[in-house]
C-alpha cells in the first residue's frame, strides 16, 4: 500500500491499485449501496472522490464521515466516469481518523470572511484559506529564490532590538513574568529588567542588517516585524512579515530598478506556481484581478520625485480629506489617486523632505536639494505603499548630525555608527511588506485574511 496525497492521485499518469488517501471530509453522498466522499487534504485546491460499497470494510461507520471528519481511505486509483476528474478511489476500506460532530463550525455553505476569522484555526479548510496558505508558502519560496538566484545572502536579524529603526516610537516592550507568575492569573509586568536595558521587539531588521551588507555586499531579512501602531486599518497589522534586502555599493536609482526587478519576479512566480489557486481569487473575489496584475508585470513602474508627486495632488480636480503640501505625508487617498487614476500603474514616488524620514536616509544635499533625502516608496493600485527604502546616510559627520536633528540619543546607536568609521561606503536597501504582497496578489481587501492568525488593536483571540 502506498500514501498519496489528493494532487498526487489527480496527477497519477495511471490507475494504482491499493493507495490510502487521507484526508477531511468535504461532503459526503449516500445512495442505496454505495457512497460517495469527497475528500481534501490541502494538498491543492481540488477534492478526490472516493466511492465506497456499503459491502467494505469500516462502511459500518460511514455515518461519521461527516463534513470535517478525518477519514482514511484505502483503495484503488481508478480512471473517473464522472465528470470534471480524472482520477477517483474505489474505496475497499474505510477508517474514521477524528469524528466532527455536527456542531463542527464550517458546514458546507458560504461563510463571510468577518465570520471566518471568529475561528482562524479551522479556516484554512475551506478552499479560500487553503489556497491562500499556499500562495502564501510558495510566495515565501519565490522570495528566497529571487534573491538566491542574484548571489544575496540570508541574514537572520535579531527579534529582540535596542533600537527603534523607523523612529516612530511604535514598539512593542520586551518584559520578563514576575516570580510565581501563573498564567490563569493576570499579573501586572514585572518591571526588573532582564537586559538592564529597555528591549523592544524589532521593526524593521534593517539596522542590524547593515553590517552584514557591509561586509557580504548583497543580503537580505525575511522575518517577523512587530509594530505598535493604533491604527485600525485593512492594511496594519501590528506583527506582518517584512522583507528586507540590503546591498552595499548601490545607490538610490539602483535600489529601484531592484525593487521594481524583485515585485515583478514575485508576482510573476506565484502567478505560474499558483495558477490554480490565483484562478480561484480571480473568480469569487476579484473579478479584474488578472487583468491587474498583469498590467503591472508588463510595463515599466512609473518614477517621480516627491515634489513633483505633490505638484500632481495639487493640481488634481479631485478634493482630498488631507490637503499636501511639500512636508506632509502621503495618505492612503493621495496614493491610490497617483496609482489609480494619475499613472494608472505601480509608482515610486522619490526623494522625500528629510522632516518625515527617519534618521539613517541620505541627505541629498551633495545633489543640491538638502531639504530631501534619497527614499523610495513603491505605491502600488488599491494598496498603496508596498515597498519603502533608501540610500543610506553613509558620512559619519552627516549621520551624526541627522540623528542631532531627530532628537536621538547616539549612545545605542554606537555599532551603527562605527560602520561609518570603518570602511564606510555607499549602500542602499528597502523593506517589502510580505502581506501587502499576499492583499496584491490575491484581491484580498484585508490584511487579516493573507496572514495565518491576525494581530491587530484589540484582537489576540488565538
Ligand atoms: O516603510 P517601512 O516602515 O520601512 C522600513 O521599515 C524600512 N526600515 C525598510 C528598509 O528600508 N529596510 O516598512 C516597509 C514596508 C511598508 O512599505 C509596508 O509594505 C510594510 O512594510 N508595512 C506594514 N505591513 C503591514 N502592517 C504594518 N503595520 C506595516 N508597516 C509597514
Ligand atoms: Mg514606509
Amino acid at each position: 500500500m502506498i500514501d498519496l496525497t489528493v494532487k498526487d492521485a489527480l496527477n497519477a499518469e495511471g490507475p494504482l491499485e491499493n493507495v490510502r488517501i487521507r484526508g477531511w471530509v468535504r461532503t459526503r453522498r449516500d445512495s442505496k449501496g454505495f457512497s460517495f466522499l469527497e475528500i481534501n487534504d490541502g494538498s491543492c485546491l481540488k477534492n478526490l472522490q472516493a466511492i465506497l460499497d456499503a459491502d467494505a470494510p469500516g462502511y459500518a461507520s460511514i455515518e461519521d464521515a461527516n463534513t470535517g471528519a478525518a477519514v482514511a481511505v484505502i483503495g484503488d486509483l481508478v480512471e473517473s466516469p464522472g465528470k470534471g476528474q480524472a482520477w477517483e478511489l474505489k474505496g475497499r476500506e474505510l477508517s474514521i481518523v477524528g469524528t466532527a460532530p455536527e456542531d463542527y463550525p464550517l458546514q458546507k455553505k458560504r461563510h463571510s470572511d468577518e465570520y471566518l476569522r471568529t475561528i482562524a484555526h479551522l479556516r484554512p479548510r475551506t478552499n479560500k484559506y487553503s489556497a491562500m496558505a499556499r500562495i502564501r508558502s510558495e510566495a515565501a519560496f519565490a522570495v528566497h529564490r529571487f534573491f538566491h538566484n542574484r548571489g544575496f545572502h540570508y541574514v537572520h536579524t535579531p527579534i529582540i532590538t535596542g533600537s527603534d529603526c523607523e523612529g516612530a516610537g511604535e514598539m512593542f516592550r520586551v518584559t520578563t513574568l514576575p516570580p510565581g507568575y501563573t498564567a490563569d492569573k493576570d499579573s501586572d509586568y514585572h518591571t526588573e529588567d532582564f537586559f538592564g536595558r529597555a528591549a523592544n521587539l524589532t521593526v524593521s531588521g534593517q539596522l542590524e542588517a547593515e553590517p552584514y551588507a557591509l561586509a557580504l555586499s548583497k543580503v537580505y531579512t525575511f522575518g517577523p516585524t512587530f509594530r505598535a501602531e493604533n491604527s485600525n486599518t485593512p492594511r496594519h497589522a501590528a506583527e506582518f512579515w517584512m522583507i528586507e534586502p540590503e546591498m552595499a555599493f548601490y545607490d538610490l536609482s539602483m535600489n529601484m530598478d531592484l525593487a521594481e526587478e524583485f515585485t515583478k519576479d514575485l508576482l510573476t512566480s506565484v502567478l505560474d506556481a499558483s495558477a490554480d489557486d490565483i484562478e480561484l481569487f480571480a473568480r469569487f473575489v476579484d473579478k479584474e484581478l488578472m487583468s491587474t496584475l498583469e498590467n503591472i508585470v508588463s510595463q515599466p513602474f512609473e518614477r517621480v520625485p516627491y515634489r513633483e508627486a505633490v505638484e500632481i495632488l495639487k493640481q488634481s480636480k479631485q478634493t482630498f480629506d488631507y490637503p499636501v503640501e511639500f512636508g506632509t505625508d502621503l495618505q492612503t487617498e493621495h496614493e491610490r489617486y497617483l496609482t489609480e487614476t494619475h499613472f494608472r500603474r505601480p509608482v515610486i514616488v522619490h526623494d522625500y523632505p528629510r522632516s518625515i524620514k527617519p534618521f539613517y536616509m541620505r541627505v541629498n544635499d551633495d545633489a543640491g536639494d538638502p531639504e530631501t533625502v534619497a527614499a523610495m516608496d513603491l505605491l502600488v493600485p488599491r494598496i498603496g505603499e508596498l515597498i519603502g527604502g533608501s540610500q543610506r546616510e553613509e558620512r559619519l559627520d552627516v549621520l551624526e548630525a541627522r540623528m542631532d536633528e531627530c532628537s536621538l540619543d547616539k549612545a545605542p546607536y554606537w555599532w551603527y555608527l562605527e560602520l561609518r568609521k570603518f570602511g564606510s561606503a555607499p549602500h542602499a536597501g528597502f523593506g517589502l511588506g510580505f502581506e501587502r504582497l499576499l492583499m496584491l496578489v490575491t484581491g484580498i481587501t484585508n490584511i487579516r485574511d493573507v496572514i495565518a492568525f491576525p494581530r491587530t488593536p484589540r484582537h489576540l483571540d488565538f
